[in-house]
């Protein structure tokens, strides 16, 4: 019954949002609009293609106005080492907003991080993935992404190391918003500066580079028949040689990898998949 209250609302949403559109757009640009859009908290994020840019205005418009929402922006770019996003403003107040998914609370602010829906399936795996009072460290945990289901679903110990003071600000906010203080222990650290004195029992790379320092940090942190996690973007064609190029920089430590997993986490760009290995050290 509640459940079904819910729907109701959100099929009003549309409902209202469709009959404005309806106005100046047609029927099959509406699906495509409809398609793209993304909702983080109390924001909505469009993708507005070349061809409506100058309807830009009343296609946001009519969201703010259906959806009741904070904020209205278009996506934009995201760069840098940091990984800051670029959204452009059209309508609405500020860009700080809190998300709910899957039981855990992301307090983000979208002017200086990002935050990737397409990532909620490997977010909701990560609280599957550890055992209570498991050593994990995650080596750049943004605003806890990964260490909050980690540590809240896990139960598990999480190190989390995030240079961006920016992005460790609302860590630790999130840290506090998810009562979890007391399983994480935030670090505003360049993960390659962190010394721990012990093994972990699992590490989560979630950055993409191809830069070697960043693996073998995590080799010199695991402990023997730990698991990595390994994020990186993979171009359709070359999968085979993905695996590889770990093995060849394990294997120059006189360590070798027992695959555990292998997905692909969303399109990143054109030919372009976000991936995510698995697999443990011995
Ligand atoms: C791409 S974001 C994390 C994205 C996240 N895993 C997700 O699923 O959406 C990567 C994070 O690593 C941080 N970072 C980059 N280089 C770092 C380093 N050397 N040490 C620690 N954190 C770093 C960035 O500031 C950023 O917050």
């Amino acid at each position: 019954m509640y459940f079904g209250l819910i729907l109701d609302v959100e099929d009003k949403k549309i409902k209202t949002l469709r009959e404005q559109l309806k106005n100046k757009i047609s029927e099959e640009d509406i699906r495509k609009i409809m398609k793209s859009y993304e909702q983080i908290g109390e924001i909505i994020i469009l993708t507005i293609p070349k061809e409506y840019q100058e309807l830009k205005d009343f296609i946001g418009k009519s969201f703010y106005d259906s959806f009741g929402c904070q904020t209205v922006l278009e996506k934009g770019s995201v760069s840098g080492e940091f990984r800051v996003p670029y959204y452009k403003k059209i309508i609405g107040g500020g860009f700080v907003t809190i998300h709910k998914e899957n039981g855990i609370l992301y307090k983000i602010d979208l002017s200086k991080v990002m935050f990737s829906s397409g990532n909620i399936a490997e977010r909701i795996r990560m609280g599957q993935v550890s055992l209570p009072d498991e050593v994990i460290i995650d080596m750049f945990s943004g605003i806890g992404y990964f260490t909050l289901p980690l540590s809240k679903y896990g139960r598990s110990r999480v190190w989390a190391l995030e240079k961006n003071p920016d992005s460790y600000n609302l860590l630790l906010e999130n840290i506090h918003l998810n009562k979890l203080v007391d399983r994480v222990t935030p670090i505003n650290t360049d993960c390659l500066d962190f010394n721990p004195d012990f093994k972990a029992d699992r590490i989560i790379m979630g950055y993409f580079s191809d830069d070697e320092k960043f693996l073998l940090k995590a080799l010199d942190m695991i402990k023997d028949g730990g698991v990595i996690h390994y994020h990186n973007t993979m171009p359709e064609k070359s999968e085979p040689s993905f695996k590889k190029n770990i093995e060849k920089i394990l294997s120059n430590k006189g360590r070798t990898l027992e695959p555990l997993y292998y997905r692909k986490i969303k399109k990143y760009s054109p030919g372009v998949w976000h991936v995510v290995f698995d697999f443990k050290v011995h």
